[in-house]
């Protein structure tokens, strides 16, 4: 069956079907595109189009067809050009002639752009649902090691030392703007396009705004043109879809490396590594590096679109159909990877005190020192100078910082009094730095409450 075909003397050849064929795909909308056919079919009652008892005859079949597409087999052998055909010949089968009034006034152009919205709209909900679960893990742990110790890094070297705490804290404000994104791109989804037409409007007096409250929009698109030509949602959710595996793959690359025998300080669950087929010894971070891999996937998808869309005249165009696969694979692939990360956070445990030995034996207290001096009244550039010179002697002599007793370091340099001694141990440092935003330690833990507080907030 074809919704097309009066105008046409032969019919399509096996290749071009073969060629332009979504159903593989699309199929995957089948069960919103019956939802939004029963709301039309409404729509199409309220206009006086159907009857009654017609209209009830058509969403009774569309539930129908909604059951029947849950069976296994149920799109063997079929052939149509895609899911809103294949829908409307099960309905043929089930209600015969009446079938035919189903797409009164209606164009596939904008029933494909309010399947999209309506099937990306739940699917943004379940990712969020996830994406909460990530921060909560994260949380979790923090909440596990309050107290632990470990180096920041900048350019991969040594930097400051942090609480563990503050750097799940940091992963968490990623997430936090990718939650926002996301649910940006709800908001951008949510609008009702039905009404359309083809590209012109409809020529039945529908009201929309009935339509929209019917199936839960937030309101209706403004321009029928602009509802043929836009993809700009689908964008936006795939723009958001990428940052977020970008953190995911962010945090991903810090575990496979704070996990290797070089930095010892993570130990991941057996759950979520594999071994190896020749290597007895290894345990490998697999489930890690495939969300990272993933996440070039998902940066395709975007460009793919992106690409697409670029040039295209308007209004639809054919090409506008190579939106759905990147954006069904964007969807399972950000929401699988969020499913694992979840499951790798809660099984990975802390060593704290490999990295707070890390801290403790590079020189990661320095810059405590100099702020140290420089609060006591030595020119920062001239404290900074000073401790250069500590770090390279210490250096020279193999010397860590608890090496030096307070004696020691005063006939260094008469400005390093007992108080700044007691700066050698990065724990100590690191009260220095109750700003908010900061390592200190009561500001951690007030960051900390407010992180939980406002993630409470998105999972209610
Ligand atoms: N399968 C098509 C798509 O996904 C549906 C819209 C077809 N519209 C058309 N004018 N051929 O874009």
């Amino acid at each position: 069956m074809k919704l097309w075909g009066g105008r046409f003397e032969g019919g399509p050849s096996e290749v071009f079907e073969r060629f332009s064929g979504s159903l593989h795909f699309d199929r995957r909308l089948l069960d919103v595109d019956c939802r939004g056919s029963q709301a039309y079919a409404r729509a199409l009652e309220r206009v006086g189009i159907l009857t009654a008892t017609e209209c009830a005859a058509l969403v009774k079949a569309f539930d129908e067809i909604r059951a029947a597409a849950r069976q296994p087999g149920f799109f063997d052998g079929a052939t149509d050009e895609d899911v809103h055909t294949l829908v409307i010949r099960k309905l043929k089968e089930r209600t015969g002639e009446l079938a035919d009034k189903i797409h009164t006034g209606r164009s596939r152009n904008e029933q494909v752009s309010l399947d999209v919205r309506l099937w990306l709209r739940e699917e943004i909900d379940s990712i969020l649902e996830r994406l909460t679960r990530v921060m909560s893990a994260l949380l979790t742990m923090a909440r596990k090691y309050p107290h632990a110790v470990v180096p920041g890094y900048t350019h991969t070297r040594r930097a400051q030392p942090v609480l563990w705490p503050h750097y799940l804290l940091a992963h968490f404000e990623m997430f936090a703007r990718d939650h926002e994104s996301l649910a940006n791109a709800r908001r951008r989804a949510n609008v009702m396009p039905l009404g359309s037409g083809a590209l012109a409007g409809s020529g039945f007096p529908f009201d929309r705004e009935a339509i929209a409250r019917e199936l839960g929009f937030d309101g209706v698109t403004r321009n029928s043109m602009d509802v043929s030509a836009d993809r700009d949602f689908a964008l936006d959710f795939l723009y958001a879809a990428s940052v977020s595996m970008l953190h995911l793959s962010r945090l991903a690359e810090d575990w496979i490396l704070y996990s290797s025998e070089e930095f010892g300080w993570l130990e991941l669950g057996d759950g979520v590594t594999s071994g190896s087929s020749l290597m007895p010894q290894k345990k490998n971070p697999d489930s890690l590096e495939l969300i990272r891999g993933k996440t070039g996937r998902v940066f395709g998808a975007f460009n793919s679109l992106f690409v697409t869309l670029k040039g295209l005249p308007m209004t639809y165009n054919r090409d506008m159909q190579e939106d759905k696969e990147p954006l069904f694979d964007a969807a399972d692939q950000l929401s699988a990877s969020l499913e694992m990360m979840e499951a790798v956070i809660e099984s990975t445990r802390l060593h704290p005190d490999k990295p707070a030995r890390d801290a403790e034996e590079s020189w990661t207290v320095a810059t405590d020192l100099a702020e140290a001096l420089a609060r006591a009244g030595t020119p920062f550039h001239q404290a900074h100078q000073l401790v250069g010179r500590l770090v390279l002697e210490s250096v020279k002599q193999g010397k860590k910082p608890a090496d030096w007793t307070p004696a020691q370091l005063t006939a260094f340099a008469p400005e390093f009094t007992a108080g700044i001694a007691r700066l050698l141990h990065p724990s100590e440092g690191m009260k220095t730095r109750e700003i908010p935003g900061g390592t200190g330690p009561a500001a951690v833990a007030c960051a900390l409450e407010e992180a939980e507080a406002r993630l409470k907030q998105w999972t209610r």
